[in-house]
């Protein structure tokens, strides 16, 4: 490219057109030019131009950073948090999620001004964090009944043993091993469902089909706690992925016999109305509280540990279940009150 055949109008409308905020900073940390993703990325309203550094972020990193550019001339990179978030000029609101990250590299343009480039980084660092800790669930739910299967395989290989005892102790392995397969193909199934690998193979079938299907699989479970399962189903015609739905029906329903107490009621119904059908399950059990209720489709969530994994939970039901929702174009809700019970209704376009 040959030198200086482009305009300053031209250089103007390149900075103009980046993704990244670009800043031109003085020494005195005024701002001399700024550009549309400048003002996008830090939520300012107002012109930037003119403004001081220190009035834009929380802390003094950014402009150490820019002192020390002037001072040293050599280019650096920081990395910014900021918990403001500004509408107009002043008015700040403070809270949870508010919390930014940006990337951002400071250059020396000349004895006067510094250049400024910021990414916001949020969603990465987010990403990262929640990749830390689903890696982390996974291990410590594998270890737990890897430590039991590994803990009876040892005391089985006394030879003292009774065949009775043997018995006893090869139960527990097999039981712990069923439960560890079972987390494994249900992160498997979220992860084919991240990648919607399943939502081609729709099929059009009725949802009294897929309540007699979810019944054939919940049934033993709810003879087991006593507790009676009302189905009532429109007979209408839906296309969907029927396999996935009848597991997120089963996933609903096993919750609601689970959290249930023993000789209660659960209800199953279906709802067509304006191009979508409503899986409603309602159960008469232990019911959520108002601050668990935006947790519960988190993968790993559940509100009481101890019962749930007596029950063989996992706290990866719910998050499936949304999972397929999603992949459906459709919804997921929960409604519950504490000691009364719980509503949750999976939502889908009938086509
Ligand atoms: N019908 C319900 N009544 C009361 N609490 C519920 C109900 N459904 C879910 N919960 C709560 O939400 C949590 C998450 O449910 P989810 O189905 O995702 O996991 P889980 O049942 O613990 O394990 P998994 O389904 O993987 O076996 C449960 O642990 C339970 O605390
Ligand atoms: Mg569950």
């Amino acid at each position: 490219m040959q030198k200086n055949d482009l305009g300053k109008d031209k250089y103007r409308a390149m900075i103009e057109a980046l993704g990244e905020g670009v800043l031109l900073v003085t020494k005195k940390h005024r701002i001399a030019l700024s550009n549309k993703s400048a003002e996008e990325l830090l939520s300012w309203a107002s012109p930037l131009v003119g403004k001081d550094i220190e009035k834009i972020f929380d802390d003094s990193t950014l402009s150490d950073a820019i002192d020390s550019v002037f001072k040293e001339k050599e280019r650096k990179k920081i990395k910014i948090t900021s918990y403001h978030s500004y509408t107009g000029d002043r008015a700040i609101i403070r809270g949870k999620g508010r919390e930014k990250h940006y990337k951002s590299y400071i250059t020396s343009l000349d004895d006067k001004h510094v250049v400024v480039t910021i990414m916001d980084v949020t969603r990465i660092e987010r990403l990262a964090i929640v990749r830390q800790d689903f890696v982390s669930n996974v291990s410590h739910e594998l270890k737990t009944p890897l430590t039991a299967i590994s803990g009876f395989a040892e005391t089985l290989l006394d030879d003292s043993l009774s065949r009775e005892e043997m018995k006893g102790f090869a139960r527990i392995i097999q039981k712990n091993s069923a439960h560890m397969q079972r987390i494994i193909s249900d992160l498997l199934l979220l992860t084919s469902l991240d990648r919607s690998e399943m939502a081609t193979s729709m099929v059009v079938t009725t949802d009294e089909r897929i309540l007699s299907e979810v019944r054939s699989y919940t049934q033993y479970k709810a003879e087991s706690r006593n507790i009676e399962v009302e189905y009532a189903s429109t007979g209408k015609s839906l296309i969907c992925n029927e396999s996935l739905i009848v597991q997120a029906v089963v996933n609903l329903v096993v919750n609601a016999i689970s959290y249930s107490p023993e000789n209660t009621k659960v209800t199953v119904r279906t709802k067509a109305k304006g191009g979508i059908m409503e899986f409603i399950v309602s159960d008469r059990g232990s019911g959520i509280a108002e601050e668990n209720i935006s947790r519960i489709f988190e993968r790993f969530y559940r509100v009481d540990k101890a019962r749930s994994r007596e029950s063989g939970g996992t706290g990866l039901g719910l998050s499936i279940v949304r999972h397929i929702a999603i992949i459906h174009n459709g919804t997921i809700k929960a409604e519950s009150k504490l000691g009364e019970g719980s509503v949750f209704t999976l939502s889908i376009p009938i086509s």
